[in-house]
This record gives C-alpha cells, sequence and structure tokens, in this order.
C-alpha cells in the first residue's frame, strides 16, 4: 500500500471516530413520550403536539447538529455547503470533532492550486484569528504584512530563497515580525530574563492561530523560516524595532502532502 492510500485510509477511519465520538445516539421513543416537555429538539420541533411511534429514532438534542455549517451560517468556505472535500468533511461533523480534522489535515504545503484564490476578506478573516492568539500581557506584539499584488508577491518570492519554487499558485505571502522590547518587559523595562524571545513565542503562537484558522477555512499554508529578513524589511518599510520572523504562504493545496512522521510522544512530554 503506497502512502498516499494510507493517509486516505487514516483520514476516513479518524473522520468515523470521530463522528462516532459525537453522534451521541438519539434514545429511542416510547410511545407518546418523544414530544412531551416542550424540549427544543428537532424531533419535537418537527412533531410538536404529536407522539412519536415506538422506536422511532427521536429527542435528538438540535444542539448535536454541526455548528459550523448550520444554516448556510459560518465559515465562509462552508457556506452553502461550498467548498473543499476536508469542508464538506467539517461540515458533517460535531465542532469538536471538526478541531481535530483541522489538525490532522494541516500540513505544510509545498505545491498550490492556482486555479483557486483566496479573497483579501478571507485573509482578513484568517489574521484576525491570528490576532485572537494570547500573548505577553496582551501586548500583542505580532504585526503581518500582506503581500496580495502581483509585485508585491514577486518582491516576497525573491526573498525566500529556495522556498520560491514552492509558491506557484498562491493567493497571498504574509510577512510575520513582532515589536522587541514588548512581550518581556513593562514600560521598556525587561521583566524577565529571556527578554525577547518571549516576542517570538507570542508571534508564533499567532501564527498557529493562523495556519489552523486557514485550514478551518479549507486554505492550506506553508511557513518558512528561510527568507532574506533584510529584503523583507525594505519591500514593507519594516521599521527597526521590528525582529522580521517568517514568511507564511496561503493557498490551496495542489497535491495530497504527506505527514513527516513526529518524535516518539513520551519522548516530548513528561508526566510527574
Ligand atoms: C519556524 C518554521 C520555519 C520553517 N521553514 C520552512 C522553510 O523555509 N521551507 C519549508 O519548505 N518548510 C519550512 N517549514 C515547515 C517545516 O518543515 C514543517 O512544519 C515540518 O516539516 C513538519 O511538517 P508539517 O508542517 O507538514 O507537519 C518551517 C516550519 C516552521 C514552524
Amino acid at each position: 500500500m503506497d502512502m498516499k492510500t494510507v493517509l486516505k485510509l487514516w483520514s476516513v477511519v479518524a473522520l468515523a471516530g470521530a463522528l462516532t465520538a459525537c453522534g451521541q445516539k438519539a434514545p429511542k421513543a416510547r410511545e407518546g413520550e418523544c414530544c412531551k416537555d416542550s424540549q427544543k429538539t428537532e424531533c419535537c420541533q418537527k412533531h410538536e403536539g404529536k407522539h412519536c411511534q415506538e422506536g422511532q429514532d427521536c429527542c435528538k438534542k438540535a444542539s448535536q447538529k454541526p455548528a459550523c455549517c448550520k444554516e448556510g451560517k459560518g465559515d465562509a468556505s462552508c457556506k452553502k455547503g461550498e467548498g473543499d472535500a476536508s469542508c464538506q468533511a467539517h461540515k458533517a461533523m460535531c465542532p469538536s470533532a471538526a478541531f481535530d480534522q483541522i489538525v490532522a489535515t494541516r500540513r505544510s504545503v509545498r505545491s498550490y492550486d492556482g486555479t483557486k484564490t483566496i479573497t483579501k476578506e478571507q485573509v482578513c478573516e484568517v489574521l484576525a484569528a491570528a490576532q485572537e492568539a494570547p500573548s505577553w500581557i496582551n501586548y500583542e506584539p505580532t504585526k503581518y504584512y500582506v503581500a496580495m499584488s502581483p509585485d508585491k508577491i514577486a518582491a516576497v518570492k525573491e526573498a525566500v530563497g529556495r522556498n520560491k519554487d514552492r509558491l506557484d499558485g498562491v493567493s497571498a505571502l504574509i510577512v510575520s515580525t513582532f515589536e522587541r522590547s514588548k512581550s518581556g518587559f513593562v514600560d521598556g523595562v525587561q521583566r524577565d530574563p529571556i527578554g525577547d524571545i518571549w516576542g517570538g513565542h507570542d508571534c508564533g503562537l499567532s501564527t498557529a492561530f493562523l495556519i489552523l484558522k486557514a485550514r478551518a477555512m479549507g486554505f492550506d499554508t506553508l511557513i518558512m523560516g528561510g527568507r532574506d529578513a533584510d529584503a523583507l524589511r525594505a519591500t514593507f518599510s519594516i521599521p527597526e524595532n521590528e525582529t522580521v520572523m517568517a514568511v507564511i504562504a496561503l493557498g490551496y493545496r495542489k497535491d495530497e502532502p504527506q505527514r513527516p512522521p513526529r518524535r516518539p510522544f513520551d519522548e516530548v512530554v513528561k508526566f510527574f
């Protein structure tokens, strides 16, 4: 079995597991039992004032419907049932399982489908989620510089070395920076031995929100640490008090990316 088939199978099993995990079985109704107590259930709404048949699956809580794609609400990519396969899977799942699916399907994507584009409004939605990330005393030291115009995209591509070849078809290239002497500092005075490392921490945390929100909307990302910070600073007139961190590509995957293996769990997690 090749790796692609293994990954496909794995997604199906994960999805099935997720559905089982959240798909609480509705109790079987007893004659006349279903609609009493005027509970706000799908069944009660449908059968208002009527009795259910013995053994009918009933009284399923309306809240068990997936929150995200209900009645066309939720993420833009899920509206009206549109979107890619991951969105359709998302639609079929309860919210907590949807999160697991987002984590499981997020990958560093190195080939993009240029026939699909992400709008500025959608990029704003992704960045608004990034801004919701926690930060040191809520300083929010992270800044984003977004290239969406062809000339700026071309300029950023020139600043990411060999990564350039991985970026055909991207909709946006986002440069992340953080303001120094913010996180880890109070009134400009360093309050923690690691100082500005907290700024890098907060920037990474915000980026984590960004890439997961992007995946939730059916998009893909690549974080690139391989970049020419000086060239990017010049392109976007980034002030000297900001440290340039990464370039984040945003687009739609062209091919199914493979999951690189992770270290054994107990090598990175210790319980005491
Ligand atoms: C800070 C950081 C810098 C990275 N820089 C690059 C890069 O310059 N080029 C690249 O192709 N991938 C880059 N990556 C992606 C990693 O190689 C990738 O996250 C890792 O192999 C795990 O794969 P996954 O993201 O698909 O789980 C970077 C990731 C991070 C978090």
